[in-house]
């Protein structure tokens, strides 16, 4: 079967395959990477379940979860991962995530991924809403959202319990009506 994959200028956005562990591994167990996440530091079996359930994906039909890895294209390198995720086919409803090694961190490859997603969502997968959720500090995940056309819709209070404490969570979203008059000359 053909590796699904996004391209953008910069970026290639593909499956994961399980010759990527070292590379995913790097980031997912760098403690300042899950500060905001609900998972992690992860161990190298968290990092081997994660990659498996991500490659699980790819075999589904019709395809409405893509969990794929962050490439920098002119160095063949992954710089993280990133996902959209159809969370309701009835409402045309889906959800974007993504993390990046910290070693990139500041360049804009999350806005640039994220900004694929978000294309991908409206002009392929069909969706009407596509929404993410953050921690109320990660003001950089924010600024990503905000960049990629979403409108901070209200915060959640208590909604996550992390860590052994509830925390509030950050709701942004765009819907295509917003998205489409975005791009009207
Ligand atoms: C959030 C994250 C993906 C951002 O990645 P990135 O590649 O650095 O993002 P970009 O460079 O595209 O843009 C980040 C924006 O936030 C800004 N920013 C970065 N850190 C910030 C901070 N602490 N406070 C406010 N703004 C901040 C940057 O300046 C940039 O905005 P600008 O282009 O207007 O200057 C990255 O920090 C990360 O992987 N964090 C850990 C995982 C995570 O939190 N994922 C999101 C879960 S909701």
């Amino acid at each position: 079967m053909s590796k699904f994959q996004l391209q953008t200028r910069r970026l290639l956005l593909r499956d994961f395959d399980i010759t990527d562990f070292d590379q995913v591994h790097e980031y997912a167990c760098q403690p300042e990477v899950s500060r905001y996440m609900e998972w992690g530091p992860n161990t190298k079996d968290d990092t081997r379940r994660f990659l498996i359930e991500s490659i699980g994906l790819n075999s589904k039909d019709p395809r409405l979860d893509f969990e794929l890895a962050v490439i920098l294209e002119s160095e063949n390198r992954i710089l993280g991962g990133g996902g959209i995720h159809v969370s309701s086919r009835a409402n045309n409803e889906g959800w974007i995530g993504y993390c990046f090694n910290q070693d990139n961190w500041g360049i804009g490859y999350a806005t640039e991924a994220a900004q694929a997603l978000v294309e991908y969502g409206f002009n392929n997968l069909q969706l009407n809403r596509i929404f993410a959720t953050t921690a109320p500090g990660n003001k950089a995940s924010q600024n990503v959202l905000q960049k990629v056309g979403m409108k901070h819709e209200g915060s959640m209070r208590e909604h996550k319990l992390v860590r052994g404490a509830y925390r509030d969570t950050e709701l942004f979203a765009v819907i295509k009506s917003d998205f489409q008059s975005s791009r009207e000359p």
